[in-house]
């Protein structure tokens, strides 16, 4: 599914100080694994707090056509009747992944190792995304992939029918790639080990020993080491998804920027393979605070507490931190262009093949809005100068990417005239009640088509 409909030109301004509590929705990663893996386990699943956006929706439909029983039965809550591990069939039509990598990857590694065929497509950001990175490793067990050239989606894939266990080291740091090996070796009998040189986010291992696999990490010289015995029977869970920290970061972000803010985000997961913005925020001099840490269904969990930041500096963010803040560098980039001085950003080549190229997306729109900004490779530099310095008043293209889309919208809440983004429509895969959300703090919309 892609959000349907023209382009959604829209701006965001204040009258006031952000305040209030902003209560976003489900973690994304989790969400995706949690049909996931419910559907691969034999039994009822039960997941509270799914974020129902449009990229786990699809991720659900996708469950629905290899078998498994996916019903919603309040808001939030649904629930999942597995099929088995390896018990997937083959869907009778095309399964289409809208705007995910995530969902796309994950579920290309959870089929791999099924005797079936399944054809996957996406919105154009999806088929302009890599795909070999996820088919080389699925390769090793015995999958055939056939897809555009480049590896691009549509793509059709050719389980394994005598799937082979097999021990891969990840060439790049990604949860995606690492969790679709994994996935993959549960339908392979022996071990499979995974070796990741850089840590990253490590939901699908919490949830695959919660789901009683067993599932081992060693550090070693080589990196994390993952085993994982295949064909276990997963049984069903009652799984509580903490809410998103990659969602978080906006209205955090955008009450560090605006001026007199005070906005608690409550119940975020922050799992340290997550947590890297609020490390860097609180670096540069944000009054951030976790409020009343706790832990909830193995996942680490604070209130967050975001006030105004007149006086953040801008750092160099270490590189060994990239993968646990990944998805947040276009929202610290705003950050940057409200502090005072350069911040460095480097070692994030992933950034070049999200959802857009976010380095190209955020440095093109941001220079346009009267920003410093220089980019290399796998890297960039913000030259903030300091709060309220951001003259706006540009039209940038999101390239039907979500986060770059919110991150200039909180851009716009702090800049001297208006930012318009050409299309707000891709919040809806991960962040749907954006708007009303930072609408109840005190921003206000405006679209222009
Ligand atoms: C995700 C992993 C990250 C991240 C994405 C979600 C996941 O991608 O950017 O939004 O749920 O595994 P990579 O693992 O490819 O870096």
């Amino acid at each position: 599914m892609s959000h349907a409909g023209a382009p959604q030109e829209m701006s965001a301004r204040v009258k006031g100080p952000l305040t209030g509590e902003a209560h976003v929705p489900g973690d994304k990663s989790i969400s995706h694994r949690s049909l996931i893996l419910g559907a691969m386990a034999v039994g009822k699943t039960t997941i509270t707090g799914l974020l129902e956006g449009e990229d786990v929706l699809d991720t659900a439909k996708a469950m629905r056509a290899f078998g498994a029983e996916v019903s919603r039965d309040a808001d939030g809550v649904w629930s999942v009747h597995g099929v088995g591990t390896g018990g997937f069939a083959e869907p009778d039509r095309v399964i289409d992944c809208g705007n995910s990598g995530t969902g796309v990857r994950l579920v290309m590694g959870a089929v791999a190792t099924c005797p079936i065929s399944v054809t996957f497509t996406g919105d154009a950001s999806l088929c302009s995304r890599p795909m070999a990175r996820v088919t080389d490793p699925l390769a090793l067990f015995g999958t055939q992939a056939v897809g555009r050239s480049g590896g691009r989606l549509p793509m059709t894939l050719v389980g394994a029918a005598d799937p082979v266990p097999v021990r891969y080291v990840v060439p790049v740091p990604s949860a995606q790639v690492k969790s679709a090996v994994l996935l993959a070796g549960l339908n392979a009998p022996g071990r499979t080990v995974v070796i990741e040189k850089e840590a990253t986010r490590d939901h699908t291992e919490r949830m695959l020993a919660g789901f009683g696999a067993e599932i081992s990490t060693e550090v070693t010289e080589e990196g994390r080491v993952i085993t994982l015995t295949g064909q276990p029977e997963l049984k069903p869970q009652a799984i509580v998804v903490p809410r998103d920290p990659s969602s978080a970061a906006f209205p955090v972000c955008a009450a560090l920027i605006v001026p007199g803010s005070d906005v608690l985000v409550p119940n975020i997961g922050l799992n340290p393979t997550r947590a890297g913005l609020f490390e860097t925020l609180r670096e540069m001099g944000a009054d951030l605070t976790y409020e009343n840490p706790r832990e909830e269904g193995g996942e680490p969990v604070a209130d967050l507490r975001a006030k105004y930041s007149p006086d953040m500096q801008g750092i160099s963010v270490p590189p060994e931190r990239a993968a646990s803040m990944i998805d947040e560098y276009p929202i610290l980039s705003v950050v940057a262009a409200n502090a005072s001085g350069r911040t460095e950003m480097r070692g994030v080549a992933e950034l070049r093949v999200k959802e857009s190229d976010r380095i190209e997306a955020m440095a093109t729109g941001l220079l346009a809005n009267g920003v410093s900004v220089e980019a290399g490779d796998d890297w960039w530099i913000v030259e903030g100068a300091g709060p309220g310095s951001v003259a706006g008043g540009a039209t940038v293209e999101t390239h039907l990417d979500h986060r770059i889309a919110m991150s200039f919208l909180c851009l716009s809440l702090a800049s001297q005239d208006p930012v318009v983004v050409d299309d707000a429509g891709p919040i809806a895969t991960s962040f749907p009640i954006f708007r009303n959300l930072m609408e109840a703090l005190g921003a206000t919309f405006q679209t222009e088509s």
